[in-house]
């Protein structure tokens, strides 16, 4: 059978490279542009979080520590499990890759290192961030996260497709399954959480790498609450198609049969079997932005304040983000925010504007655009889950002297 090219024509520079290193016998130096080695252990965690849940662990930055930097710190980085961390040796650790390929592979550490490594910078965004502004509609139940289930690392590793390359994958093949090696409760007993993306997603394109199977955050080895020894990253989609403690990968000719995306992480507003069975699963991450200072019901001055925060573009290889507006007279009239950080595919950007503020004043909002078109809007559907809240951010705020300017009936 013949293999589909998972990689573009720089993909190929990059093969034929490894292969002239691999011939020149400097590989090892070559491949190490990061400090440590995944099988050195797992990176510092040294979280400085809010935790919404302890077992497992669930937790989100203050938004203040959040926007201090376009890097997050892997301290602030928000951290998302459905299950305690699993603890693995990474000396017996494989990566197994199977199912719709060629040559089934088992790969160590070791053997992932002998790919051409990748750095990357993206944003990694829970599709539930925000979920918490669900319940003014009506209650969402799951992690009540407020705006700070995102950030924005480096990550290290490999291609997907460099793997997948090497095992041959069957034309008929359409999605490529993913898993990881957590146990998470499920129905009396317990699953892996899985995931799975369209098989087009893991195309090498240009600079963008598809997928990465990553073993570095920020220049560190991943601490184990970011999947120490091995996840993947996929730059564009919700959070959870990036597999943590990742075991698995199967070419199927169909999405994963696993819970994550057979049934969770679906829009519905019914949780019966039909609608879980009429609504596909969730893949790109649309547009988003929230005010990350001040802080909500803060106790301003009137006069000029300062806003900031951070916006998202929509989950494409070409959207970057074009304008923030915020407003503080409910939507009347917008400024136009200053922004700053890297112009990159897959990245946020963080912002800045000065505002005025009066006594009646009662909320700061802030929305984005972006160049692919993605706006966000007013207001989002209420859905059983909390997803993908994206609505305008409305950041509630308290003028000094407003109650008595009210008092006195102005
Ligand atoms: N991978 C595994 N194995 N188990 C998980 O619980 N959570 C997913 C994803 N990968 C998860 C996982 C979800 S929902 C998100 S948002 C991201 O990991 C969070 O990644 P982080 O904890 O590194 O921020």
């Amino acid at each position: 059978m013949k293999r589909p090219n998972l990689s573009d024509s720089t993909e190929s520079v990059s093969l034929s490279r490894r292969e002239m290193i691999l011939a020149s016998g400097v590989m090892i130096v070559g491949m190490m542009p990061v400090r440590g080695q995944a099988a050195e252990g797992p990176g510092p965690s040294g979280k400085d979080l809010i935790f919404r849940t302890t077992e497992p662990r669930n937790a989100e930055p203050r938004l203040s520590d959040l926007i201090r930097s376009w890097i997050t710190p892997t301290k602030y980085f928000y951290v998302r499990s459905h299950a305690p961390n699993p603890e693995i040796d990474p000396g017996r650790f494989r990566l197994h890759v199977d199912g719709m390929v060629h040559k089934s592979l088992e790969l160590s550490l070791d053997d992932l290192r002998r790919y051409p490594q990748r750095t990357i910078t993206a944003t990694l965004t829970c599709a539930g961030n925000r979920r918490a502004e669900f319940n003014q509609q009506a209650p969402v139940g799951g992690v009540q996260w407020q705006a700070g289930a995102i950030g924005n690392a480096t990550w290290t590793g490999v291609a997907l497709a460099d793997v997948l390359q090497d095992a041959g994958v069957d034309d008929a093949a359409r999605h490529v399954w993913m898993e990881g090696l957590d146990a998470v409760p499920h129905d009396g007993g317990t699953i892996p959480f899985g995931a799975s993306v369209p098989i087009e997603k893991v195309r090498v394109l240009g600079d963008d790498v598809g997928a990465l199977l990553v073993t570095h955050m920020n220049g560190h080895p991943l601490p184990v609450d970011h999947g120490y020894p091995l996840r993947a990253i996929v730059p564009g989609y919700i959070g959870a198609r990036s597999v943590k403690w990742l075991g698995r990968i199967t070419l199927s000719d169909r999405p994963s049969t696993n819970h994550y995306v057979a049934t969770a992480y679906k829009i519905v507003t019914d949780t019966a079997a039909l609608d879980w069975s009429e609504s596909g699963p969730i893949y790109r991450y649309p547009i988003n932005a929230a005010i990350a200072i001040p802080e909500p019901d803060a106790v301003l001055p009137p006069g000029k304040v300062e806003v900031a925060g951070y916006a998202l573009p929509t989950g494409r290889a070409d959207a970057r983000i074009r304008r923030v507006w915020v407003s503080a007279d409910g939507g009347k009239s917008w400024t136009a925010a200053e922004l700053s950080g890297d112009d990159l595919p897959y990245c946020w950007k963080l912002w800045r504007a000065e505002v005025q503020v009066t006594p009646d004043t009662t909320e700061l909002i802030v929305r984005a655009s972006d160049s692919s078109g993605g706006f966000m809007p007013a207001r989002v559907p209420w859905n059983a889950k909390g997803y993908l809240q994206n609505a305008w951010y409305r950041l509630p705020v308290r003028i000094e002297g407003a109650d008595l300017d009210r008092k006195r009936g102005r």
